[in-house]
């Protein structure tokens, strides 16, 4: 299939365009590099042995999508594209409701225009009203979440499943992803935060790198096994063929499936596991809880396994390894 991916210089989508290129599949990119650089689509290409076309420009603008969906003759979209800042989705909520509810309609709008029937989207398990051990994809959603970044997943996802009971030939996915950790096993692409990390993986690689001072572990008073919060932490890698398993898996409706293990790790075995790879202690200092953080959220994976004949291969010392890969060999991101 000639696939667009909007939002496709990212992280994710970096990985999934190499996913693609290695099935068979032609990949084009549509990002408006607000939070990416052209570089990774660069490294992507060499690793891939192919041509990733890139037009700059705004997923919301849908006579921009739909000439990109002429030009290239577009069998499908999977759509990356969007804002993932929590903490900045609570002080500028309207900037991301515009952007990213803006880009998931403008792409939709283009592809019914346009004929384009198959749609991809990167969802999340922040969706979840209740998080958990062991989530399946039918408890309960919510729009009453904790951040205007979550409660646009979960609106987008109202919003294609709406779309495909207007429009029967509408073949989506939904795809929760637990969360993406790692970088590609050649250590030429990974994630490139900017500023302060948000998230834990990129946190202790800077704290590795020498880059900040101590992980600051947002409370050990959690009811876990070692009272640190328990999370599903899936490699890149993985999480870019489960979309090339979604794609394929496409049929008219909607279809929902979270991307996760099954496994949950703990603050602390996240960091002991990056100490092995880096050979050398780390260090760190229990602080308050994080508001708005879940102790456990881990996926029941065995839909994706069932309908999408996937399953996460790699494990966290190998998503801990290619990590410390990346960040060593770039210590300033894309940026030099
Ligand atoms: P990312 O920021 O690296 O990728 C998003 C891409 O979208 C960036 O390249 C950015 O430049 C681009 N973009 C932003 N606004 C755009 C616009 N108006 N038009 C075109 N391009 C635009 O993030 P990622 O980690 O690769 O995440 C990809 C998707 O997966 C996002 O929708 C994110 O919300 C979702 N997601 C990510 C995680 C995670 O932990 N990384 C978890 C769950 C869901
Ligand atoms: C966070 C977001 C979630 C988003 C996901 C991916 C919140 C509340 N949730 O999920 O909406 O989809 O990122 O972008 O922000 N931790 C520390 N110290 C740190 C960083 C994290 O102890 O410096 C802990 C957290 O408390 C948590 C675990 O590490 O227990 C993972 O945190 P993080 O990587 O931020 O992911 P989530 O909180 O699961």
């Amino acid at each position: 299939m000639r696939v667009l991916l909007t939002g496709g210089a990212g992280y994710i989508g970096s990985h999934t365009a190499i996913a693609l290129l290695a099935r068979g599949h032609r990949v084009v990119v549509l990002d408006d590099l607000v939070n990416a650089s052209e570089v990774a689509l660069e490294r992507a290409a060499r690793i891939a042995g192919a041509e990733i076309p890139l037009v700059v420009g705004d997923a919301a603008d849908v006579d921009l999508v739909r000439s990109v969906l002429r030009e290239h003759r577009i069998d499908a979209v999977i759509h990356f594209a969007g804002l993932k800042a929590v903490g900045e989705s609570v002080a500028e909520p309207l900037r991301y409701y515009g952007v990213n509810l803006g880009t998931a309609i403008g792409t939709l709008q283009a592809m019914a225009a346009e004929g384009v029937e198959r749609f991809v989207f990167s969802s999340s398990a922040t969706v979840y009203e209740q998080p958990g051990p062991l989530l399946r994809e039918d408890a309960p959603v919510g729009i009453a979440l904790e951040n205007p970044y979550g409660r646009t997943k979960a609106m987008i996802e109202s919003i294609v499943t709406d779309a495909a009971a207007a429009d029967g030939r509408l073949q989506a996915a939904l795809l929760r992803y637990f969360n993406p950790v790692g970088a590609h096993e050649s250590g030429d692409i990974g994630e490139d935060p900017k500023g302060i990390p948000n998230n834990l993986m990129p946190y202790i690689a800077q704290v590795a790198a020498g880059e900040r001072e101590r992980l600051r572990v947002f409370g050990d008073d959690y009811d876990t096994p070692d009272g640190t919060g328990v999370r599903d932490y899936i490699h890149v890698v993985d999480l870019a063929e489960g979309h090339v398993a979604a794609l394929e898996a496409l049929a008219p409706g909607v279809l929902t499936v979270n991307l996760g293990t099954g496994q949950g790790a703990t603050v602390l075995e996240v960091l002991r596991a990056f100490e092995r790879a880096v050979g050398r202690e780390l260090p760190f200092e229990v602080v308050d809880r994080r508001p708005g953080d879940a102790a456990v959220s881990t996926a029941d994976p065995s839909r994706a396994h069932e309908v999408l004949g996937w399953r996460a291969r790699r494990t966290l010392d190998d998503a801990v390894r290619d990590a410390w890969r990346w960040q060593s060999r770039n210590p300033r991101g894309y940026r030099g």
